[in-house]
């Protein structure tokens, strides 16, 4: 979500992770994978709404999440594992348990309870509840809990919408994260990044990212970054970057 916030101090931001650190014990919701799926599943799984995205308008498509779906729909394949690195209120974990199916695992971080308890009711409703880990911890912390290699990790950065928008991304956790999720990823695997700059955001996230992402080493990693070119006013950045071996 494209953040309209004042720039947030480093001292309340350091309170906010270790807040989040000790809120994990309580919150974390650790869930055992479903019925096990050999990972030779369709590309395309069925519960992902194929027929839903064919009825949408053409500028509901390229919306920075709904387009970044359709990437990453290439890259998952049932069973596989995949991490929500901001889970806000469920929209990338819901497609990403839809994607990675029954026998597929899911982790999805977040800071804010809130974020987290909206996460659950919609996995929930959705009848997914099942396929997700979550955890109330700072994403900077993922290696922690992930220990599989993923086929996806994805971090659609900015506050939560409808929440307190001074809890939002920040350049140094996010480049943490970022990097210890390129390190998760097999082979094949792919990092997507919605980045949002301008406005009370200012553009240090995105600046960071950007200058971290065009030192990747090219033998092992492929970036992608795309522009809705002619757009006013910052217009988000959605980002790939594909692990090559
Ligand atoms: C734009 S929202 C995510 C939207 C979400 N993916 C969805 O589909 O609804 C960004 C989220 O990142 C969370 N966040 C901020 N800093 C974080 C951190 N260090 N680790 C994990 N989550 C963080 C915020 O609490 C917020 O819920």
């Amino acid at each position: 979500m494209k953040p309209h916030r004042k720039r947030r101090n480093s001292s309340r931001q350091g309170n906010r992770v270790r807040q989040g650190a000790a809120q994990a014990a309580d919150v974390r919701s650790r869930v055992g994978p479903g019925s096990c799926l050999n990972g030779s599943g369709p590309l395309f799984h069925p519960e992902d709404g194929e027929k839903r995205v064919k009825n949408m308008g053409i500028r509901e498509k390229y919306q920075i999440t709904e387009y970044c779906h359709r990437y990453l729909r290439d890259y998952i394949r049932e069973g596989d594992v995949c991490v929500d690195a901001t889970a806000g209120n469920g929209g990338d974990t819901e497609f990403l348990c839809r994607m990675a199916g029954a026998g597929g695992r899911v982790y999805a971080f977040d800071i804010q309870e809130q974020a987290l308890r909206s996460t659950a009711e919609r996995l929930e409703r959705a009848g997914l509840r099942g396929r997700a880990e979550l955890i109330c911890a700072g994403h900077e912390q993922m290696r922690e809990y992930v220990k599989e290699p993923a086929a996806a990790a994805v971090f659609n950065l900015g506050y939560l919408p409808g929440g307190d928008h001074t809890l939002a991304t920040r350049a140094e956790t996010t480049l943490e994260a970022a990097g210890q999720a390129l390190e998760l990823l097999r082979p094949g695997g792919i990092l997507s990044l919605c980045i949002y700059s301008g406005g009370d955001t200012g553009y240090e996230e995105r600046d960071a990212l950007l200058s971290w992402l065009k030192k990747l080493d090219t033998r092992r990693w492929l970036v992608i970054v795309n522009s809705f070119y002619n757009r006013k006013n910052d217009p988000p950045l959605p980002v790939f970057v594909i692990r090559l071996e």
